[in-house]
């Protein structure tokens, strides 16, 4: 699993360098690429690769899906660390992008990052019909934006120091977290042309991407700073809404696990196909980092 979670992300970071290779250089480059190319576990593409196996579809095409999702993701991390959302000096064991090059600059990079993932995905090279690419463009804008991430960080903040019912804390989860990993589970169906499949992955994986943010905050309870590469047991003092503050840490366990066999019998259909996509669910919920 860690083997093949490495080759992903280096595949993916060298698909990555050479695409900003052949865009005109810039001042916002180098805080781009300090966002972007730092240690990051790339699990989102691995996720795609795996549900790519389910499907069928080229490697090369789902490295570069997940390209442009892993850009995303970059641009929501250096945003939900700004002063004006969690407030986070580090981030994957270096200064957060707006503690190196400040905040305005880190804003612009951010921005920058969320645009260059839809320039990946109308790529004359990505070999998909049109059609299928804007099917992905339309997908991915509504995972990123208020429907999805946007929104999702808008409740976690909003949220912060109330008493908030589990029901909205795992919808909060879903929105932040959840709907980037249900791109990367529709994506490999939506390319087959699986219409039947989109709407089982999209659920599938709003479950894996609320399994990880359960697991990210398990982290933040439990986690040694060093090991993490960000500072941890921080949720609690600033007052976040989380299945912890709720439930306590050992019942949020235990929800963690009963999630985790939930999406197992939700992939049992697909019998040995979905093999990797296991041992992926299986290290999001055991990883410490
Ligand atoms: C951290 O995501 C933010 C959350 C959504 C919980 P990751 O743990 O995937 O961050 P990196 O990319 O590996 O640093
Ligand atoms: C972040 O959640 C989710 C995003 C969409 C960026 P957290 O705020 O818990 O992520 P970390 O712990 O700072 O990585
Ligand atoms: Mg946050
Ligand atoms: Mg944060
Ligand atoms: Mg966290």
């Amino acid at each position: 699993m860690i083997k093949k979670l490495n080759k992903i992300a280096k595949d993916t970071n060298l698909y990555l360098f050479k695409f900003i290779k052949k865009q005109k250089t810039t001042d916002l480059i180098r805080p781009m690429k300090y966002g972007l190319f730092s240690r990051g576990k790339k699990i989102r593409s691995k996720i795609i690769i795996d549900v790519g196996k389910i499907f069928n579809i080229k490697y090369q095409t789902l490295i570069q899906i997940g390209a442009a999702v892993e850009c995303i993701h970059a641009y929501s991390l250096i945003h939900d660390d700004l002063p004006c959302m969690d407030n986070d000096l580090m981030r994957r064991g270096k200064p957060s992008t707006h503690k190196k090059f400040g905040e305005s600059t880190a804003i612009l990079a951010g921005n920058s990052l969320l645009t260059i993932a839809f320039e990946i995905l109308c790529q004359k090279n990505l070999n998909i019909d049109n059609q299928i690419k804007i099917k992905l463009v339309k997908l991915l804008s509504e995972c990123s934006g208020h429907e999805g991430i946007a929104g999702g960080q808008y409740s976690d903040l909003n949220f912060e120091g109330k008493k908030v019912p589990i029901s909205k804390i795992i919808n909060m989860q879903i929105k932040k977290t959840g709907k980037l990993f249900s791109f990367c589970c529709m994506a490999p169906a939506v390319i087959s042309k699986k219409k039947k499949y989109t709407k089982k992955f999209d659920k599938i994986g709003s479950n894996i991407g609320l399994l990880f943010q359960i697991a990210d905050d398990l982290i933040d309870y439990n986690g040694n700073t060093k090991k993490v590469g960000k500072k941890t047991k921080k949720d609690f003092k600033k007052g976040k809404a989380t299945l912890i503050s709720l439930l306590g840490p050992q019942n949020t366990i235990l929800y963690g696990n009963k999630l985790k066999y939930k999406i197992f019998s939700e992939l049992k259909y697909f019998g040995n196909k979905a093999k990797d996509l296991k041992s992926t669910i299986s290290y999001i919920l055991e990883r410490n980092k």
